[in-house]
């Protein structure tokens, strides 16, 4: 049996007047109606308006944000009205918002045969099949259509009926252009890293790491912790950590990690220093340690400059740089300085960089960095499971 492959929209021929369902992740971050980051907008209009040029009459689909139910509030909150504006803006096309994507609008607007408006359905996860995996949904959205495009990289991880049961359920389906570049960066990356090549991990918890690290731990040279993360590092190293949030149940698997790097002649960078606070009520009241411990009652809450200045000097060596989870509670200023520190260094490294999605890629952007980095990737959770080694069920629903 042939080994199945995914093809690629540059592999769809004779698109002319073809009714698409396009899968993108819209999924933006927003207050009061406004989108904050259009990155992932940005990044989904190559896709677009290949398909527009090529003459095809456009399903897009996305979810927004994660609704409780179908509540007049939520149906506010998280619906798709400010995305369909924006696309508005940038398309400069009529965008119809259907406000029932599980309703029959759909096939009739389709085949009403107009190619100057865009159909937008209105946030999918208000349909209860989504989250589902429904076929009975995912199969009313394969009557309406001749072709499937899923560019919604950052929710492949999601086994959801417009992700998975609709994709397998179409004969013709292939991956949308930001697809093609994240696994193709990714996969890079995953497989055959350039040496030196160092892991850098932060955020809140080991547990959600730990995937990452024992599926790369072969290729890691240099393993750099920061966020709450590295607490349960120095306490498995012994190192009192003051109030600093620690997962207990990891201080083990900690402790035995740090020994098979060190049998490997590995290097791993944990903090030197600390920016520590009493409460994170009372941030003003912050202070910076000089050493690695934090003393009784504090809790840390951001890499110190020491430590920066050290991952910055170890850092220089790498070839790859991949970087996910931020170095400390970079949403409350100045606790950001650390991992804006970090993105300054990976920005500098001539290293091949990746940031790998989520609040890392929040951090280097807001930073002013990002475009000195080489990739940053649109999916947060999408893109450890990919690094995990794990198979998303978006992208094996694409394999013919
Ligand atoms: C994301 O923001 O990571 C994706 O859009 C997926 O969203 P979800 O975690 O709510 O499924």
């Amino acid at each position: 049996m042939a080994a199945k492959s995914m093809r690629f929209l540059r592999d769809l021929e004779n698109l002319k007047d073809k009714k698409v369902f396009l899968r993108l992740d819209l999924n933006v971050p927003m207050k009061d109606g406004k989108i904050l980051d259009d990155t992932r907008i940005r990044e989904a209009l190559p896709t677009i308006n290949y398909l527009l040029e090529q003459g095809c009459r456009l399903l897009i689909g996305s979810h927004l944000g994660r609704p409780k139910g179908n509540s007049e509030e939520d149906k506010k909150k998280y619906s798709l009205e400010p995305v369909a504006q924006d696309l508005v803006e940038k398309l400069k096309k009529e965008v119809v918002l259907i406000d029932s994507p599980d309703s029959d609008a759909p096939r009739g607007l389709l085949a009403e045969g107009r190619m100057d408006k865009i159909l937008l359905l209105e946030n999918l996860r208000f349909c209860k099949g989504e989250e589902a995996n429904d076929n009975s949904l995912a199969q009313k959205w394969a009557k309406c259509v001749d072709v499937y495009v899923n560019d919604a990289y950052g929710s492949c991880h999601r086994a959801h009926a417009s992700i998975d049961a609709l994709p397998r359920a179409m004969r013709v389906k292939a991956a949308g252009f930001l697809i093609e570049k994240e696994v193709e960066v990714l996969s890079k990356i995953r497989n055959a890293p350039e040496t030196p090549f160092a892991l850098i991990l932060g955020g809140s918890k080991v547990s959600d790491k730990i995937g990452v690290i024992e599926n790369m731990i072969n290729k890691i040279d240099i393993l750099a912790v920061g966020g709450a993360m590295a607490y349960t590092f120095l306490k498995a190293q012994g190192v009192p950590v003051g109030a600093s949030r620690v997962e207990s149940d990891k201080v083990a698997y900690a402790k035995e990690l740090l020994k098979r790097f060190s049998a490997r002649e590995k290097t791993v960078l944990l903090p030197i220093d600390h920016v520590i606070v009493k409460s994170l009520d009372t941030p003003k009241g912050f202070q910076t340690t000089k050493e690695e411990a934090i003393p009784e009652g504090w809790m840390g809450v951001d890499i110190g400059p020491q430590s920066r200045e050290l991952f910055a000097k170890e850092l220089a060596r790498a070839k790859t740089i991949f970087w996910n989870g931020p170095m400390g509670v970079y949403e409350i200023p100045p606790f950001n300085e650390g991992s804006f520190a970090l993105a300054k260094t990976i920005a500098e490294s001539t290293a091949f960089s990746v940031i790998g999605g989520g609040d890392s890629a929040a951090a280097a952007v807001e930073s002013g960095y990002s475009e000195k980095m080489d990739h940053i990737s649109t999916g947060g959770g999408a893109s450890l499971e990919y690094m995990e080694g794990k198979t998303l069920p978006g992208l094996d629903a694409l394999e013919h």
